[in-house]
């Protein structure tokens, strides 16, 4: 089977958790694709969607599912989104697509995050997806030395700039065993807006494939 038809499957599999009635916190990238596809199907039976990313929005515009503003309808019941990497805890990163930010403050005010991904992504320790944090610009020279005193290497994303106006800068070799501690050591540099680390607030369901993970 090719990753694409199991991110399908994982997406289709999600929309068992969206109930009648409901605003769906909607992430990005292309195992959310196919669940806005989904939800297009469905759009009837659902008041519409909070997005994560423009790239979502317009996808989600493009079916005639209604965008919300999430300070006019938080907090959601169900967010639902893809990720990079996932561990046994959960535990995710995000970020390849450059839409953590607002992925991230969509996941912390939804009460079920449901994570659609395919075998792939799965790991034991993560690290091996080099962890995307985003930055001020200005920042990035600092962040970036912070990151080789940790013992990581940054790569900055050049020519890349997230909805946000701001820079990614992509850490490889870690191995994060601890990454509810990274996470929250990495919050505290200035300049860093936003870690791919969905640790502290990691997936509340994993579906991958058709395997629904509890
Ligand atoms: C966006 O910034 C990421 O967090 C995505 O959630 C992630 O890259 C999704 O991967 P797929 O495109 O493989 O679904």
């Amino acid at each position: 089977m090719t990753h694409d038809t199991a991110k399908r499957q994982a997406a289709e599999t999600a929309i068992r958790y969206v109930e009648e009635g409901m605003i769906v916190g909607v992430g990005t990238g292309s195992t959310v694709a196919h669940f806005i596809d989904a939800l297009g199907a469905i759009k009837h039976r659902i008041a519409g969607a909070v997005s994560s990313s423009d790239q979502s929005s317009e996808q989600l515009r493009g079916l005639g599912i209604e965008l919300f503003d999430l300070n006019a309808v938080g907090p959601l019941p169900l967010y639902v989104d893809g990720a990079d990497e996932c561990d046994g805890h959960k535990r995710l990163i995000k970020g390849g697509g450059a839409a953590l930010t607002r992925e991230k403050i969509v996941a912390a005010a939804s009460k079920r995050f449901v994570c659609i991904i395919d075998a792939s992504k799965r790991v034991d320790v993560l690290g091996r997806f080099p962890l995307p944090i985003e930055v001020i610009p200005m920042a990035r020279s600092h962040v970036a030395r912070e990151i080789v005193r940790r013992g990581g290497q940054p790569v900055w994303r050049d020519g890349v700039t997230t909805d946000n106006g701001n820079w990614i800068i992509d850490v490889h070799g870690w191995k994060i065993t601890d990454p509810v501690a990274l996470e929250a050591e990495l919050n505290q540099i200035a300049g860093v807006v936003t870690v791919g680390l969905f640790a502290a607030r990691g997936a509340d369901v994993v579906v991958c494939g058709q395997d629904v993970i509890d």
